[in-house]
């Protein structure tokens, strides 16, 4: 790149989950690149001592916090209208936080939350910012998957798991549904110069799944020593969001900076638009056509 800084410089970009692991990291790596970056978190006190951290190890002051629980879909839609009066651009859009729970609970709005965080969220507040992206196109929309979407099967009849709850197929089946989001996004934006790429990180250690006792939170402490740092889980992401290498690239999935394959269930069209239907019904998005 030409830019000394890594070519982000004038650049705006919103990370979710930007308190923590591999959303903190990605936003100290852009924000050293000279972009404006702006990190959601849905704790005042988690989201200004990130807030402080990111500042002070980016060496940059144009970093800024927005609040937001994106388990409650009225927080996302203020979330996005705060976003788009405060700023006039959007280069970056990363749907970055998500979590496992082993437990299954709903929302205040009644969604199984793990579905509510991890797609409902990212699908409801893309959508909402897709205008702003197209104006600044091009732009780039990255949304953070898991490899865990091997073991999720997308049960249309009961996408909320009411009849049945394990916490990581359920896990892997809403990481199944970001790609199968990106792949129908990027089709839905050919034209537009907005791009739309999902990816894996690798086993990283963050804070993830450390909301849960018992089983889960003993394998990812036993997990640990062989996994990844936050800086190296943020690699792609950070790749994805700041290089030429992906300039045009749109409805892919990336693990180490490469193309990987998705399940099967990704590939199919029919599948595809059932779960975008689905999604919208859910958030009450109605997409201008
Ligand atoms: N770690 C791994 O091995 C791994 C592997 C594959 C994929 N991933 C994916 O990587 C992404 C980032 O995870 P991570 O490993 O960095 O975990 P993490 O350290 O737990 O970070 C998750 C982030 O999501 C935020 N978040 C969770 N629920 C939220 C809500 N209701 N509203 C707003 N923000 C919320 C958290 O905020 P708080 O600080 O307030 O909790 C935190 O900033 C996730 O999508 C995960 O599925 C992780």
């Amino acid at each position: 790149m030409d830019n000394p800084n890594g070519g982000m410089g004038g650049k705006t970009v919103l990370i979710t989950g930007g308190t923590s692991g591999i959303g903190k990291a990605s936003a100290v790596a852009l924000a050293a690149m000279g972009a404006d970056v702006v990190i959601v978190g849905r704790n005042p006190e988690r989201g200004e001592a990130a807030l402080s951290d990111i500042k002070a190890q980016s060496h940059s002051e144009s970093v800024e916090l927005m609040l937001a629980d994106l388990s409650v879909q009225d927080e996302v839609r203020r979330l996005a209208d705060e976003f788009l009066e405060r700023h006039d651009r959007l280069d970056v859009l990363a749907n970055n936080a998500g979590l496992v729970q082993s437990k299954r609970t709903e929302t205040a709005g009644g969604i199984e939350t793990t579905l509510a965080i991890n797609h409902l969220a990212p699908f409801l507040l893309t959508n909402l910012l897709l205008n702003r992206l197209k104006e600044n196109a091009p732009s780039r929309v990255i949304t953070v998957s898991s490899e865990a979407q091997r073991f999720g099967n997308m049960d249309f009849d009961d996408i909320q798991s009411t009849r049945k709850y394990k916490g990581f197929p359920v896990y892997g089946m809403t990481k199944l549904a970001n790609i199968m989001f990106t792949y129908e996004l990027a089709e839905r934006l050919k034209g537009t110069f907005v791009t739309a790429n999902c990816l894996h990180p690798g086993p990283v250690s963050t804070n993830f799944g450390k909301n849960n006792g018992g089983p889960m939170a003993l394998f990812f402490r036993a997990a640990k020593p062989f996994m990844r740092t936050p800086e190296q889980g943020a690699d792609t992401l950070i790749w994805l969001a700041s290089s030429s290498d992906v300039n045009g690239v749109s409805g892919e999935y990336f693990s180490d900076r490469k193309e990987i394959e998705a399940k099967e269930m990704a590939y199919d069209p029919a599948a595809r638009l059932r779960l975008w239907e689905i999604s919208e019904e859910l958030t009450g998005l109605k997409v201008a056509a």
